[in-house]
Order: structure tokens, then C-alpha cells, then sequence
């Protein structure tokens, strides 16, 4: 079927916006129309190294839409079901078997790639192929093809553009908290980066009644909207000592930390500002190699701890986000602007450059 997508031609290029073809469902394959897609910063990464091989490609991972055809052997879902679409992963490996699905060992290959996982595209133009399948989806289009393992149904009635970063960037900041940290009351929870991910984080730990939440970032429009989400205070990075701040904020240090700014000097201050036996949750993409105070993390017990899409299986926690969100506790709509689809430049700029923390683009 023809379908409007946002092709990828590379960070430097423009969006093009084009017809093309995208194929009808295999027996295994789940069509969604396409209402709401939210930009996340692995959009805008995977944009600027994606491979040139592979263009013009399709991203955006945090689609929702309306089901409209399902291949036969689909069961979970049917056509007319709203549905928000997150990770894909296999289900059979270890790590899909034990629960961790976050972690499979196929991960790449079903989200990553560019193509289905036996090498076919299900995109193409004027028979040329057009990569896509970015997390089981390729979302910055009118539709797309998703798996029952991706799809997460959700009632008829929620803002699908509220619905749309679920997916991904809320699921992993909530989840960073909520399912890996799990902080206390009495706890202090420093979040470096107050983007889409690390807001998430601050809301979920508001929703839980923790005490002390430090959010750390340059943006002081950012830093305003932290505290209006429930930051007891905020750090500017480019003024303050961060480590001296936050053991002014919290005496002994942080006892939990996430980092989403995938900066290793940022990585660093927050090992460094973790109280004794504190946790680190790494969830930013892309960080280089760093040099690491091996004895501090030993002298002081510390864990710091790599996560995946906020540990989270997402058929069980986007529905417990909603319900978060039903009762006031996760006010997505205070960190999304929506843009018209044809704005998707305008829409990754703002993310970009910080005016916007959590774009949403209007598929129809
Ligand atoms: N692990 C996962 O499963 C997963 C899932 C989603 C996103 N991510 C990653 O999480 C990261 C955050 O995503 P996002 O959409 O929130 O991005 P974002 O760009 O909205 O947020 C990053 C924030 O870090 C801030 N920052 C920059 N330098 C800083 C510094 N020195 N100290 C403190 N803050 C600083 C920026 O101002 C920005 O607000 C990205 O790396 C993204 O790829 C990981
Ligand atoms: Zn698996
Ligand atoms: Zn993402």
C-alpha cells in the first residue's frame, strides 16, 4: 500500500517527506495507522550515524495509532484496537524466557538493521528499498508494520499523543526508577539530563514519595520544568560543582543516580556525588569510553548499572504509566508539544537545540 513517511537522509539533510510502499502484513505482521509519534534523543543519534548503505531509512520508535489489518497468525491484537508500539524482541532467549525481554539476545537485529531480520525491507520506492523496521516499527510515517511482542494495547479513549513517548522515552526514565532503583521515601535521587528520559525519572520518583530529587542540566528552562515536576532542587551544570552541590543537597551523596546524558565527565561526577552502597542507572546511549575511580566504586560499595528501556516488559508497564497518568501522578502533557507531521525538522531541531522536551508529530 502507498503511505506517507519521513525518510532519513542523514543528520545534515531535511526530512523528505514521500510516498512509499509499504507492503502488506505477513502472517506475523500488525498494521498500524499511525496518529502520534514522539522524537527521542535515539532518533536524533541514530540519525546522525546510521549507515549511508542503508538510506533512505525510516526511524521513530514511539509510535501509537489504530490497528488496522493483522497478518493470520496474529492473536494479541485486532483491527480498531488502539495501541502504543514499543521494543521489539524475540521471546525464545534466554533473557526473553527469564522476563528481561529488554535484553535479548536478538535486539539489534529486530531493531536496529533497517530490514526485517531475513534481509527483506518492508518499505520501498519505485522498487528501490527503503530501510526501516527501527524497533520493530519505522513510526515517522502515516503507518507502519509492528509484531505482537511490539504492540501494547491501550483503551480507546487515551490521547494517543500523550500515549506515543510511552514507548520508549517515558518507559525507560519511569522504569529507571520504578523497576531498577526502586528508591525509598528517605532516599535522594540525582537524574543528570532533564530531557524526555530524565523527567520521566523525576516524575516516577515524585509519584513514590521520595524526598530528595536533584535534577542536573545546562537548560534552565529545563531545570524550571524539573521543579514544577516534582525536583526538591536543581543544578546547573555550567555554574555549580556538581559533586560539592549535591553532597550540600544530601550530606552522605546520592543514594540512587541516573545518568541519560551519555557524557563520561557527566558519568563521572555521578559516581563520584553516589553515597555509600548508592546506585547508578546508565540509560544514556552513546557514551564513549571513560577512565572509571575503580576504588571509589569498591571503597564505597557502589553499583552502577546499565539499563535497557527502563527494565520494563511494555505490555506490563505502559499500562501502569497510564494509570499513573489517569490519577495526575505522571503529567506527560507538562513536557509534550505537539507538531503537524509535515514539521518533523522544526519538531528534531527543538529537540536538538532544548526548546522542546518531548516533541510528539501529528500523523494525521
Ligand atoms: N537505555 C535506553 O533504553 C534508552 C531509551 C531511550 C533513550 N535513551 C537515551 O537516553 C538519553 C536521553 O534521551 P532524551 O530523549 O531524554 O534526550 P534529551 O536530549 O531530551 O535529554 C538529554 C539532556 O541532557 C542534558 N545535558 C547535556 N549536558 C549535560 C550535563 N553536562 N549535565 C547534565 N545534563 C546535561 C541536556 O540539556 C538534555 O536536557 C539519550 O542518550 C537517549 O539515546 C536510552
Ligand atoms: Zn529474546
Ligand atoms: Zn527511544
Amino acid at each position: 500500500m502507498k503511505i506517507t513517511a519521513a525518510l532519513s537522509h542523514g543528520a545534515d539533510t531535511p526530512f523528505e517527506i514521500a510516498e512509499v510502499d509499504l507492503d502488506e502484513p505477513r502472517a506475523d505482521e500488525v498494521l498500524v495507522e499511525l496518529r502520534a509519534v514522539g522524537i527521542c534523543h535515539t532518533d536524533l543519534t541514530m540519525r546522525a550515524v546510521w549507515p549511508a548503505e542503508l538510506s533512505p531509512a525510516v526511524l521513530g520508535h514511539e509510535g501509537a495509532g489504530v490497528v488496522a489489518a493483522v497478518g493470520a497468525n496474529v492473536r494479541a491484537v485486532r483491527p480498531g484496537d488502539h495501541v502504543v508500539l514499543s521494543y521489539r524482541r524475540c521471546g525464545a532467549c534466554t533473557q526473553c524466557a527469564a522476563g528481561h525481554p529488554m535484553y535479548c539476545h536478538d535486539f539489534r537485529t529486530l531493531n536496529a538493521t533497517g530490514m526485517r531480520p531475513d534481509g527483506t525491507t518492508t518499505m520501498h520506492r519505485d522498487g528501490a528499498p527503503v530501510y526501516g523496521s527501527f524497533f520493530g516499527q519505522s513510526s515517522f510515517a502515516s503507518h507502519a508494520l509492528a509484531y505482537e511482542t511490539n504492540v501494547v494495547v491501550i483503551g480507546a479513549d487515551v490521547d494517543l499523543s500523550i500515549a506515543a513517548p510511552l514507548g520508549c522515552g517515558v518507559q525507560t526514565g519511569a522504569g529507571a526508577v520504578l523497576n531498577v532503583l526502586q528508591p525509598g521515601i528517605d532516599a535522594s535521587l540525582v537524574v543528570f539530563g532533564a530531557g524526555g528520559v530524565g523527567l520521566s525519572a523525576v516524575m516516577a520518583a515524585r509519584a513514590t514519595g521520595v524526598s530528595t530529587i536533584v535534577a542536573v542540566d545546562p537548560v534552565a528552562d529545563r531545570r524550571t520544568v524539573a521543579a514544577q515536576l516534582g525536583a526538591t532542587a536543581t543544578i546547573d551544570p555550567t555554574v555549580d560543582d556538581v559533586v560539592d552541590a549535591i553532597r550540600e543537597l544530601t550530606g552522605d551523596g546520592a543514594t540512587h543516580a541516573v545518568d541519560t546524558t551519555a557524557n563520561g565527565t557527566v558519568i563521572n561526577q555521578a559516581v563520584t556525588a553516589l553515597a555509600r552502597r548508592g546506585t547508578l542507572a546508565l540509560v544514556g546511549i552513546g557514551a564513549p569510553q571513560i577512565p572509571l575511580d575503580v576504588g571509589n566504586v569498591v571503597g564505597g560499595g557502589k553499583t552502577i548499572r546499565g539499563v535497557i528501556e527502563g527494565d520494563a516488559v511494555p505490555q506490563d508497564f505502559v499500562p501502569q504509566l497510564l494509570a499513573l497518568h489517569a490519577t495526575g501522578r505522571l503529567p506527560l502533557e507538562k513536557v509534550i508539544r505537539t507538531y503537524a507531521f509535515d514539521d518533523i525538522d522544526t519538531a528534531a531541531a527543538d529537540a536538538a537545540d532544548g526548546t522542546t522536551i518531548k516533541p510528539v508529530c501529528l500523523t494525521i
